[in-house]
């Protein structure tokens, strides 16, 4: 897909020392943003103040219920973004108040009166993709019917996963706390990898890195295979 295609990608996450992104399966991750710096709490509302829109997987919306608006500074919340392959995210999930426009993606698998009820709620459903949310086609619907030139996405690591796997994702911003919360399923930064070889690796260059209060944060672009033959 031609760059023009589609929003440019910036993944933002707060993750521990162990890359990990939550304190166990199934646990929200607001518990751990309790300990973000009151600095880096304003520099996520002010990313996401600075994007078109802002995208979340349907399980991050069951666990952490957010509301993805831009709270802690001025700022137009950015159009939010759920892929939710069957439509059956919670009918009181905060994403479809009413505090910002919602995109809900759904596939085609989506049983027609769950896609009627969510419009009911006042939010727009876009059907793309067979059985699971056709990611590129999303992208490309942002981009052509919604004028989304630049898009967050905020997680979990089975969307970041997805996102990473079909070349989507352009720049990742971290947020490194300082702390180990360990666990072997714990969910970690990406999903589903299980890569069998070293060309499979997803290579990233630094391009800056700051203190914001108390909490490193790093910037990276992502260059996916481009530099591995070396
Ligand atoms: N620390 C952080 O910055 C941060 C941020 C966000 C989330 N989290 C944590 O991450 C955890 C949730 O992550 P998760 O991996 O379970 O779920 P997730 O990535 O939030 O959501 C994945 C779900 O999105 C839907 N989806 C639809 N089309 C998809 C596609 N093409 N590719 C990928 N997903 C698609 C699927 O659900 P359907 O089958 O329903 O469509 C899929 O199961 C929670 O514990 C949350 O607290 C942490």
């Amino acid at each position: 897909m031609a760059d023009y295609d589609r929003p440019h990608v910036l993944m933002m996450s707060e993750i521990t020392v162990d890359g990990k992104l939550t304190l166990k399966r199934g646990a929200s991750s607001k518990i751990l943003m309790k300990y973000m710096a009151p600095e880096t709490e304003i520099l996520l509302h002010q990313t996401r103040a600075e994007c078109d829109a802002i995208m979340v997987g349907a399980n991050t919306i069951r666990i952490d219920n957010s509301f993805l608006t831009v709270r802690l500074v001025e700022g137009k919340s950015p159009l939010r973004v759920i892929p939710n392959s069957r439509a059956n995210i919670p009918l009181n999930a905060n994403v479809l108040g009413s505090d910002a426009r919602t995109v809900i993606a759904v596939s085609e698998a989506a049983p027609a009166e769950k896609v009627a009820r969510l419009r009911e709620s006042g939010v727009d459903v876009v059907s793309v993709g067979a059985d699971e949310v056709d990611l590129p086609g999303l992208m490309r619907i942002l981009k052509r019917d919604y004028g989304v030139s630049r898009m967050m996405i905020e997680g979990g690591p089975t969307l970041n996963w997805s996102m990473l796997n079909h070349r989507l994702v352009d720049e990742i911003r971290l947020i490194h706390l300082p702390f180990i919360v360990g666990g072997a399923d714990t969910p970690s930064l990406v999903g589903g990898m299980h890569i069998e070889t070293e060309k499979e690796m997803i290579r990233l260059s630094l391009k800056r890195h700051f203190m914001c209060g108390s909490n490193l944060v790093t910037e990276w672009s992502v260059l996916y295979g481009d530099s591995l033959e070396e």
